[in-house]
């Protein structure tokens, strides 16, 4: 793919629905008891894994576009798999659908490709183990050769990261426990999940029995919620937003692109996800809110994004870090971008969870934006990036999606033509990413 820069960017655009919510709608109302249509299910290739694998485990799906229809099996309804599952690149298929298998009757395999085989499992391993699941793994890595077990015995585990697929990992295995199973989050100075609570208002809106706190600790609040084994879902209609993850991308570059003005409709603003816009706006972007609504449990706006004069910048420090950045996971390769367009630059630290996710995006994001003649610095926990004038350069996506679409924004800053190899890679998520881009650059 080969993209040239741009002036600015104007247009109205409705982006595919959130990558994370999807999978959610998919999986429990599998689980769940009735038929479920959700609406603006999510286009891209890792929730259509996760589609698969459901039919593998003998779930009735259609699929009209982006409409799709559920028939669900109830908690325990699921067959044995003829063959092993394969969740492609998505590690959230893959963990979350591990919760399930644990509480299942029978034996099956999940497994990836060469990305998902090397991603750290012993997180989910470990908590499944002590539900009384059997989980045979070599060196904690898929394939996952899991010995379900019915019921589960409920633990109360505390999370040693914050992350949104391991604690529903574990909650989609307490639906299949004898009692209530909890997940603590570590401690955080913020009252706010440190992780996306998706699961958790899912389950609620399906009628399960959740339970959700903070806790007082000696450094802050710690989240805990818990689920009841008794508890059965009811299916319902669905309509997911559209991914915030995505809108990152273009929300950067019409922040950063003098007479720019763009509407991002229906986007997904749940609390534990618009750190992102947050953090912009520390920085000078001028992102408004329009129109907040609430849509099955979720907080839904549009978002417009406007580039007049020169940022602004509201905060006095350069430096991210500490328990936002769980919050900001997956929009960090196209805050580095921004990065590079801001006057301090930007320094990203306790990002040391990026080493492990669909490429080392650490090391992909420090390498790509030297390749544009960026100056910037590796660290084992994250980077800086002072501000830079970028060149047009062979980018590499290293097979990873957000990697593939940041540094496509930063082409646009550049000056000359930037080429990305193995572009396609970001269908994984956004297979419009392109076109969408090609509409509202000017
Ligand atoms: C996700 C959680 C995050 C995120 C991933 C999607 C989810 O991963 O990076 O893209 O849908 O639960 P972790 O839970 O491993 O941090």
């Amino acid at each position: 793919m080969k993209i040239q820069p741009a002036k600015s960017l104007r247009g109205t655009i409705n982006l595919p629905g959130d990558k994370s919510i999807s999978h959610r709608a998919a999986i429990l109302s599998a689980m769940a008891e009735g038929d479920a249509r959700i609406e603006n299910f999510a286009t891209g290739a890792d929730c259509a894994s996760t589609l698969d694998c459901l039919q593998s485990l003998g779930v009735e799906i259609k699929r009209e576009n982006t409409t799709i229809f559920v028939r669900g099996v109830g908690k325990t309804g699921f067959q044995k798999p003829k063959t092993a599952l394969d969740c492609s690149n998505s590690g959230t298929t893959l963990r979350l659908l591990a919760g399930v298998l644990a509480g299942q009757n029978f034996d099956s395999v999940l497994t990836g490709d060469r990305s998902l085989q090397k991603r750290p499992m012993r997180r989910i391993i470990e908590p499944l183990t002590e539900m009384g699941a059997k989980i045979r793994a070599e060196n904690n890595c898929a394939p996952l050769a899991i010995c379900g077990k019915n019921p589960l015995e409920s633990i109360t585990y505390a999370l040693p990261v914050a992350s949104a697929q391991v604690k529903s990992c574990i909650l989609l295995a307490g639906l299949n426990a004898r009692n209530k199973t909890e997940v603590r989050s570590p401690d955080s100075k913020l009252k706010i999940p440190n992780s996306r609570n998706h699961t958790e208002l899912m389950l609620q809106y399906l009628g399960a029995e959740i339970e959700e706190n903070f806790v007082e600790t000696e450094n802050g609040f710690a989240h805990q919620v818990s689920v009841t084994g008794d508890s059965n879902l009811t299916a319902r209609e669905l309509q997911i937003p559209s991914d915030i993850s995505s809108a990152a991308f273009f929300i950067v570059a019409a922040a950063c692109l003098k007479n720019s003005e763009i509407v991002l409709q229906n986007v997904g603003l749940n609390p534990t996800r618009v750190a992102i816009i947050e953090v912009l706006r520390g920085f000078g972007a001028e992102i408004e809110v329009l129109h907040r609504r609430e849509i099955c449990n979720e907080t839904v706006g549009d978002l417009l994004v406007r580039r007049r004069e020169n940022f602004a910048p509201k905060v006095s420090s350069n430096k991210i870090g500490g328990e936002i950045i769980a919050n900001i996971i997956d929009e960090i390769p196209i805050l580095a971008i921004f990065g590079s367009q801001i006057e301090n630059g930007l320094e990203v630290r306790g990002a040391q969870e990026l080493r492990v996710k669909e490429s080392d995006r650490i090391a992909a994001i420090v390498e790509n934006l030297r390749r544009m003649n960026a100056d910037v610095e590796a660290f084992p926990d994250g980077f800086l990036v002072r501000k830079s004038n970028l060149k047009g350069a062979t980018i590499d996506s290293f097979g990873d999606h957000r990697i593939a679409m940041a540094f496509s924004i930063a082409a646009l800053f550049a000056v000359g033509e930037t080429e990305i190899a193995g572009a396609d890679c970001a269908s994984v998520s956004f297979p419009e990413f392109f076109q969408v881009l090609r509409q509202i650059t000017k």
